[in-house]
């Protein structure tokens, strides 16, 4: 049977949006991107053919034009103005009377949004049809960048629905979500690329990119958080007006909510600072917005900011402070990181004295120097960085500036080191005879993800190696009560409990042990993937480059890593050491795809009281579950613990089922 171009059109359009859905709302790449890119110019090649065929929201779209020779400049029809900064309850109480007092009436309403730290855009619809993207530049005057909005995956390019307005501009913010940010600058440091300080300077830089085709890489996303000019009827209030868009196809915070009263605004900031680390994307504050459009009006602007809103903002997480001086670290794999000492500095809630330099190129790019004002920032959980040197630094005449020399040899062990071609990364060539990577390694094969030893922590590791009692990670399951009892501050009972904990170890899974071996670049879902390809680690380790690219996850630098590991004979006695000293795991007769939760898809949310969201994800996989990071309409089965918050909401919303913990053990015991 032959399928017209018409079919074949419709079909490719349908297969790219599901895969572009899949890569960029739910991090969950279906095809390798050559797959993508083949598809998407076969479609572009019917589309140039049947012109006809071609949809406004075609994904053909969306892959950018021709570079640009520069940006030209857009007259705001309403200016784009600011928000006042609250920094504390007491302004807030403020904000609320100065509200209060104009209105003359105490009960206001309020819509609570995150305050989304990306770039803010105007993007005019005209009968439905995008037409017009700008940055809000000046306030003024904007740059027209509608052909990079154009490729903004969750975007519609033309609205659908009941009653969409002639003419509807609508504001919003252009973020990366930070999953997105992370796998994106991961494949840079790959390809040796340039890589992004933050999420929010990714997305102002791919968005001011003249050649948009290079946007269309970037996972930017957008949130509509009001309107501009609007020619048509909309709701009298804002929470409204945000529905109606949505209604549209536009997306908004799904963590908007409206409350009344400032008190109840108070309860809403704590608890989405609470909760900032955790949020799928950076935020620097709440916006609280009168809710009334009437109120709005009645209440009107100052200068450059309404009346009627105001911007809570968090802590600093960007603040400047001297660098004393750089200590040189040695990791796991050898690879020595400078360290920077830095006058302590409150940022982001807490006191912080290291941050990282990354690598000596760092150090050059940055052009920084001992003595230099820095700027430090310290974003969610991860290690500060240096993010910049305050021009004009030191400020202080006195004080000598010097500069950061490397060391041509390990400030551990004292072996030399060396850089591989094409690699930022210095590395110390000692492997286990360097006391430093011996301690990072055992580090890594006794934490929670790993083999689980509870109670072997770093300072216990630093004593057992200095001490010349664990020579290999082997080495921990030879250790015997009367040696641990002689360590310093190791009491009896401890060294009992820590003999039960490495004892109770030995029993472990496959893919921990993988990930327990230290591999580089093997993480927790590397090893899972390996896991469930090879179900035996005599198969892992035997297998060639070819065959371990054919994994999920993994590509040609991984499968080198593999190859490389399994092949240094080093590896290979610590690993039968290991076997033969008792350590084990059940074998992996499930590989995904079948067992009872086959077809399934499940989100994990909320911290578990029984095991860590990884292990629960694991234990779904292996009975044939598949787990997603997002809820979404082909989500099957919500699984959640304390602290559950939107995720838990959405499946409330889209009638998905939700499970305890209680509940959802009581089934594993069935099934298992
Ligand atoms: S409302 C007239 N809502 O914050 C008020 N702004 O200083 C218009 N921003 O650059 C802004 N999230 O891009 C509003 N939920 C939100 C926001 C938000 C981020 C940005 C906005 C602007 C800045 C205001």
């Amino acid at each position: 049977m032959t399928t017209s171009p018409v079919e074949e059109a419709a079909a490719l359009r349908a297969q790219l949006l599901g895969w572009a859905e899949a890569y960029f709302e739910r991090d969950a790449p279906l095809v390798p991107d050559a797959d993508y890119d083949q598809a998407l110019k076969r479609l572009e090649a019917l589309e140039r053919e049947f012109p006809d065929l071609a949809t406004p929201d075609s994904p053909t779209q969306r892959v950018g034009s021709a570079p640009l020779s520069e940006f030209e400049a857009v007259e705001h029809r309403l200016p784009m103005l600011s928000l006042d900064n609250a920094f504390s309850a007491e302004d807030m109480d403020d904000f609320h009377r100065r509200v209060t007092e104009r209105l003359g009436d105490g009960d206001v309403a309020y819509c609570c949004e995150p305050k989304l730290d990306g770039v803010a855009v105007s993007i005019v619809y005209e009968h439905g049809a995008l037409v017009l993207a700008a940055t809000r530049g000046d306030g003024t005057r904007g740059e027209n960048i509608t052909a990079n909005v154009r490729t903004i995956s969750n975007l519609p390019l033309t609205l659908s629905g009941e009653d969409v307005p002639p003419y509807l501009e609508v504001r919003g913010e252009v973020v990366i979500p930070r999953e997105a940010f992370e796998r994106m600058n991961a494949q840079a440091r790959a390809a040796d690329e340039k890589v992004f300080v933050n999420p929010r300077n990714a997305a102002a830089g791919s968005l001011r990119q003249l050649d948009s085709r290079i946007t269309a890489r970037r996972p930017l996303t957008f949130t509509a958080y009001s309107v501009g000019v609007v020619e048509g009827d909309l709701p009298g209030a804002h929470d409204a007006i945000l529905q109606r868009l949505s209604e549209w196809g536009l997306p908004v915070s799904e963590y908007m909510q409206t409350v009344t009263g400032i008190a109840v605004c108070d309860d809403y900031y704590e608890a989405l600072a609470r909760q900032r680390d955790t949020l799928p994307f950076d935020i620097d504050g709440i916006v609280f917005k009168v809710n009334g459009m009437a109120e709005q009006e009645k209440l009107g602007f100052v200068s450059r900011a309404p009346r009627w809103a105001i911007a809570r903002k968090f802590p600093a997480q960007e603040v400047s402070t001297q660098l004393l001086g750089v200590d040189f670290q040695v990791g796991r794999t050898g690879a020595i990181t400078p360290v920077a000492r830095l006058q302590p500095v409150f940022v982001g809630g807490v006191t912080v004295s290291n941050a990282t330099l990354h690598n000596a190129d760092e150090i050059e790019r940055l052009g920084v120097q001992v003595g230099d004002t820095v700027v430090v920032r310290r974003a969610g959980d991860v290690i500060p960085q240096i993010v910049s040197v305050v021009e004009g630094s030191p400020s202080d005449s006195s004080t000598e500036r010097a500069k950061i020399g490397f060391p041509g040899q390990c400030p551990d062990c004292g072996s030399d080191v060396a850089r591989e071609e094409g690699e930022a990364v210095i590395r110390c060539i000692g492997g286990m005879a360097c006391g430093a990577q011996l301690k990072a390694v055992i580090r890594h094969f006794a934490s929670r993800k790993a083999m689980d030893i509870e109670g072997l922590g770093d300072k216990l590791i630093d004593q057992l190696v200095d001490d010349g009692l664990v020579g290999s990670v082997a080495d921990i399951f030879r250790l015997s009560q009367p040696q641990l009892a002689m360590l310093e501050r190791m009491g009896e009972k401890s060294s009992y409990n820590l003999l039960a904990s490495i004892e109770q170890s030995r029993s472990t899974t496959l893919p921990k042990f993988i990930y327990a071996l230290g591999i580089r670049e093997v993480g927790e879902a590397t090893a899972l993937a390996l896991a469930n390809h090879f179900l035996e680690l005599d198969a892992l380790l035997a297998a060639s480059t070819d065959v371990l690219v054919g994994v999920d996850d993994v590509g040609p630098i991984v499968a080198h890593h593999i190859r490389g590991f399994a092949s240094d004979e080093r590896n290979q006695r610590v690993i039968s050491d290991l076997l033969a000293l008792g350590v084990n795991w059940p074998t992996v007769t499930v590989a995904s795809g079948e067992g009872p939760l086959a077809g399934t898809t499940w989100v994990v949310t909320g911290k578990l009281e029984s095991m860590s969201r990884g292990d629960a994800e694991q234990r779904l996989r292996a009975l044939g579950a598949k787990t997603a990071s997002s809820v979404s309409a082909k989500t099957s089965t919500v699984l959640t613990g304390p602290g559950a918050g939107s995720k838990r909401k959405k499946a409330e919303e889209l009638g998905i089922s939700i499970v305890d913990e209680i509940e959802w053990l009581a089934m594993l015991e069935e099934m298992e």
